[in-house]
């Protein structure tokens, strides 16, 4: 406003020259005017600081809620608390008598019984909403709620990758090496990890600042998180529905690449596109039920994948569905380097 400080002067001006008024009282009078005119501006000058506080402030208030509702739900004695504990002999996992509630008490999953041996690649399906993920949760560690026993290896690591990777602000490096410092691995381990998972095109990006949540496409999100995997090289993966926004020839080269390069690893994955079961050795479905989501199968799907094996390449070449025969029993190697993994502490296996 540069005409501000003239204004003042132009209103004063007719009574300067009929002499009622003095020099230092126009000075006066225009030097009241740009302070009351400055303290009006500072709300238009002020107005988007004002618009952020309010923002973070309602973000906090509800973060506050959320944590009110934990400790209500954490001191009530009507909802129960699924036991962890230690898994006897080979079993890699096992759900006795799983329940998983939420906190109000309202049944999701109602008495699920499996037991996993090692090197087995589990298919979780069932319609949307009927408590996979909830149930995944519950495995992870992540949800507290429900009844039942679920038993870990104590020296296994698990690794669980949500369909929603969740990629810190910072380097690309840090991104990859979530959950662990950025410093994790060498920039060749990175760059190699990113290749495989066919994100070569980032790899001059690596010390870059950039909104990388942002930045990335969902589906590049989702193979950052597998290049993560790669590097940690875990005993027990959990996949909840972690390749929704790939398409199927990726989703057919990534789950390809994790079965290469992690042999041993038992795996437990969610999803409902029917094009994976061909990596997998078995499949349970969830069914919604009133009450609570019921196991309705437990089926073997490696006849199934060889079957496919075979249509498809009726010569005997090697071809696609050759390596994707499971390893069912294999045998594990001792845990491996993985000591951080998505899962927060209390939710690894002890
Ligand atoms: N934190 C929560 N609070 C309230 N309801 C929830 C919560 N998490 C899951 N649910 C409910 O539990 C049911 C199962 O959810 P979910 O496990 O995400 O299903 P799926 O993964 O099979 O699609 C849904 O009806 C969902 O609305
Ligand atoms: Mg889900």
């Amino acid at each position: 406003m540069l005409i501000a400080p003239v204004v003042p002067v132009l209103l004063c001006a007719p009574k300067f020259l009929d002499g009622s008024m003095s020099l230092g009282q126009v000075m006066q009078a225009a030097s009241a005017f740009t302070i009351v005119q400055g303290a009006f501006g500072w709300l238009v000058d002020n107005y988007p600081r004002l618009a952020d506080w309010n923002a973070c402030a309602r973000r906090v208030a509800s973060l506050m809620v959320s944590l009110d509702g934990l400790e209500q739900a954490e001191e009530s004695e009507t909802v129960g608390r699924i036991k962890r504990g230690e898994a006897q002999s080979e079993t890699v996992l096992e759900l006795d008598e799983v329940s998983v509630s939420l906190g109000d008490g309202t049944a999701v999953v109602k008495e699920t019984q499996v037991k996993i041996e090692p090197g087995e690649r589990v298919l979780v399906a069932g319609e949307s909403g009927s408590g996979k993920s909830t149930l995944v949760r519950a495995i992870a560690g992540l949800w507290a709620w429900g009844s039942g026993r679920v038993d870990f290896r104590p020296d296994m690591q698990l690794f669980m990758l949500p369909q929603k990777p969740y990629i810190p602000s910072g380097t690309l490096r840090r991104a990859v090496a979530y959950p662990k410092p950025a410093d994790s691995w060498t920039a060749d381990e990175i760059h190699s990890a990113l290749e495989k998972v066919g994100l070569a095109h980032l790899n001059d990006k690596l010390e870059e600042e950039a909104p990388w949540d942002h930045t990335l496409s969902g589906g590049e999100k989702q193979r950052l998180a597998f290049a993560r995997l790669l590097l940690n090289d875990p005993d027990i993966i959990v996949l909840d529905e972690a390749t929704s926004a790939l398409d199927d020839k990726t989703q057919h080269k990534i789950m390809q690449v994790m079965i290469d390069e992690l042999p041993n690893a038992t795996i437990l994955s969610v999803a409902h596109r029917v094009e994976l079961e061909e990596f997998h050795s078995r499949k349970i479905t969830l069914e919604k039920r009133d009450g609570g989501a019921r196991l309705v199968s437990d089926v073997d799907l490696s006849p199934y994948a060889r079957k496919r094996h075979v249509l498809s390449n009726p010569s005997g070449a090697p071809g696609t569905y050759a390596v994707t025969v499971p390893a069912v029993n294999a045998t594990l190697t001792p845990a491996s380097f993985c000591r951080d993994s998505i899962c927060p502490p209390t939710a690894r296996p002890r």
